[in-house]
């Protein structure tokens, strides 16, 4: 969350930085700034709302070929211009743009203000500003890096920095600690970004730095180092993006394109990973031979947010096929709470963007503690997936959409594929392996066939769209379905959306049902069916609206009275797989109801993708 951009070579840095700050905007939108650097010095623009109002705001003429920019979502003071960044030294000469938090800015703060720095701004970012001039200015720094170095080494917390001064106009100097941050090389040109999508009209060849790392970027080349002044080296990579991959391709929001993608990039994630001689799963990246896999007594599954649903399901399934306990937590709380590491336990650490700061600690966790952790990840060469001992690459292409759809749906095939090589390891049987090999194989065929039944779809989102507050149901298998479901409406509809297990009704929920409050109730045709049929029975009979989603041959029966019953059906896949398909219609519900109630599906308030914050 908050992207940063930054540009330095020989072509005008505004429309540049601007560019980039649209495609990471998704990171955050409650303000945006830049500052430019030209010949007659700094100037700064910052702007309440987004990009398009920044881009806006700036004058005809923004001569200069350096630049730093920002898109905010607000930690430290409301969203404002004063709060916006780039901020600045008290005389303006140096700016900085931040992402992370600084654990003791009001510390800082205060020892600011006693020394007479008046303040501009609520944010903890702006103390970084006044640190740097000071260094630079009072302690002898002799260089901008000398300043910045000894800037951060008065602050504790997490950061992403770039800081520009108008006392070294040719370069930017960036600083990471806990929050990401990439070079751009170009020729002759050099880039600084959140993450590559900012820079994919530029250049393909990216510089990952790592926490603890500094950068000086010029014109003509970047040098790392760390805060004692030793060289690192970081070498370029090429990062695989496209500018038509992060378009809207004729879609009218990013999500719906996500899940229209589904069908394509399932089957681009499942190449080379089936094996039909053996019945399994090939996972080379997992770096785990059989015997290895095999020596696992317990799977510990860690993510947030949806994330951490899906890592439900793959507990579910790892329990099912390989039959070696498995379990899902909430990364934001395991790494808190001194968790017990246990040598024969794998740890599987999800995440979409491979940057969520509560999964990454969990990792570190972890591995502080000796535990082996893989990630499931889909951004190639993100944080998590750096310092993980080996893991699954989602390959769903780049999620723009901050409700996440289609890069879970990877997740779910992800879990099924680690289950089936678990499984095969374990007990499962040759016949069971072709079985699941062949299930997968038709889930491509399957979302598509989701997916031409949107507008059945769209109708139930419709008509839910109306209620304030609903709850989703389901059990065992569908419980993680339905509480996906919950997440996905709640985050862009604003609805309230609870999801419940279906077997829990009646020890409480059920108090709620009445006719303003509708229940999505998920309904495989399993072996559980009949007891979720009598849950959905037991909700109308109290008046309240259910939509069902099911498989084509399960027969709801009739509601009586005062009841209403929506049949809302999803192709029947293999049961293992079935909660991967169910999802999809849950997607589309939310999607279109969110549209119904004129919300901005891909910008959902408060939200930001990527939580690089804790
Ligand atoms: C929901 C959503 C979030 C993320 C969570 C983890 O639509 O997007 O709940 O799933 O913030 O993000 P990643 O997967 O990037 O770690």
């Amino acid at each position: 969350m908050c992207g940063i951009v930054g540009y330095v070579g020989s072509q005008p840095a505004a429309p540049i930085v601007i560019e980039g700050l649209q495609r990471l905007e998704y990171r955050g939108y409650d303000s945006a700034g830049l500052a430019v650097l030209g010949r007659s010095g700094i100037k700064v623009v910052r702007q309440v709302g987004r990009v398009r109002d920044l881009e806006a705001a700036l004058p005809k003429r923004l001569a200069g070929t350096v630049g730093i920019g920002h898109t905010r979502w607000a930690t430290h003071g409301v969203p404002a211009v004063r709060n916006a960044h780039p901020h600045a030294s008290a005389d303006g000469r140096v700016q900085v743009v931040h992402n992370g938090i600084i654990d003791n800015a009001a510390e800082l703060r205060a020892r600011l203000t006693a020394a007479g720095v008046d303040l501009a701004s609520d944010t903890d970012t702006e103390v970084l500003a006044h640190l740097v001039a000071r260094a630079a200015a009072d302690s002898g720094a002799e260089s901008l890096e000398d300043a910045v170095v000894s800037a951060l080494g008065q602050v504790t917390g997490t950061y992403a920095v770039a800081v520009l001064s108008a006392d070294h106009p040719d370069r930017i100097v960036v600083a990471r600690n806990g929050s990401p941050l990439i070079l751009g090389v170009g020729d002759r040109e050099m880039f600084v970004a959140s993450d590559a999508s900012a820079l994919v009209r530029h250049t393909s060849s990216v510089v990952h730095l790592d926490d603890g790392d500094l950068a000086t970027v010029t014109a003509t080349g970047y040098r790392t180092f760390t805060a004692a002044g030793e060289r690192t080296d970081r070498p370029p990579v090429t990062v695989d993006l496209t500018v038509e991959e992060l378009a809207l391709g004729g879609h009218d929001h990013f999500m719906h394109k996500e899940i229209h993608e589904q069908p394509a990039s399932v089957e681009r994630m499942l190449t080379g990973r089936l094996d039909d001689r053996f019945g399994t799963a090939r996972l080379d990246g997992l770096n785990l031979d059989p015997r290895e896999l095999r020596g696992f007594r317990r799977v510990k599954i860690l993510g947030c947010g949806s994330a951490y649903y899906v890592g439900e399901l793959g507990a579910g399934l790892i329990e099912d096929l390989a039959r070696v306990p498995a379990s899902a937590e909430a990364a934001s709380e395991f790494r808190y709470r001194n968790p017990v590491i246990e040598p024969d336990t794998l740890y599987v650490a999800v995440s979409q963007s491979g940057e969520t700061a509560d999964t990454l600690f969990a990792v570190r966790e972890v591995k502080r503690k000796g535990g082996r952790v893989v990630g499931v990840v889909n951004v190639v060469g993100s944080s998590i997936a750096r310092e993980c001992d080996g893991g699954i690459y989602l390959h769903a292409g780049p999620e723009v959409a901050v409700a996440s759809t289609k890069a879970l749906t990877h997740m779910g095939v992800a879990f099924a594929l680690l289950a089936l090589a678990l499984g095969r390891v374990h007990d499962l049987s040759h016949a069971d392996g072709s079985r699941l090999v062949a299930g997968l194989r038709s889930l491509p065929g399957l979302i598509e066939k989701a997916l031409a039944d949107e507008e059945s779809y769209a109708a139930a989102g419709r008509a839910l769209a109306p209620a304030e507050s609903l709850f989703f149901i389901g059990r065992v298998r569908g419980y993680p379905v339905a509480r996906e479901g919950a997440q996905k409406f709640k985050e862009i509809t604003y609805r309230h959306a609870e999801a419940y297990q279906s077997s829990e009704l009646k020890h409480g929920p059920l108090a709620l049902i009445n006719p303003s409050m509708p229940t999505v109730a998920i309904v495989p045709d399993d072996d559980l069916v009949a007891r979720n049929i009598g849950a959905v029975h037991e909700v109308a009979a109290r008046g309240g609206h259910v939509v069902a989603v099911t498989h084509p041959d399960v027969d709801l029966g009739e509601v009586g009275e005062g009841g209403i019953l929506t049949r809302v059906v999803a192709p029947k896949a293999e049961p293992e797989l079935d909660p991967i398909i169910l999802t999809i219609p849950l997607q589309l519900m939310a999607y279109h109801a969110a549209v119904a109630l004129g919300e901005d599906v891909d910008r959902p308030r408060n939200l930001a993708k990527s939580v690089t914050v804790e």
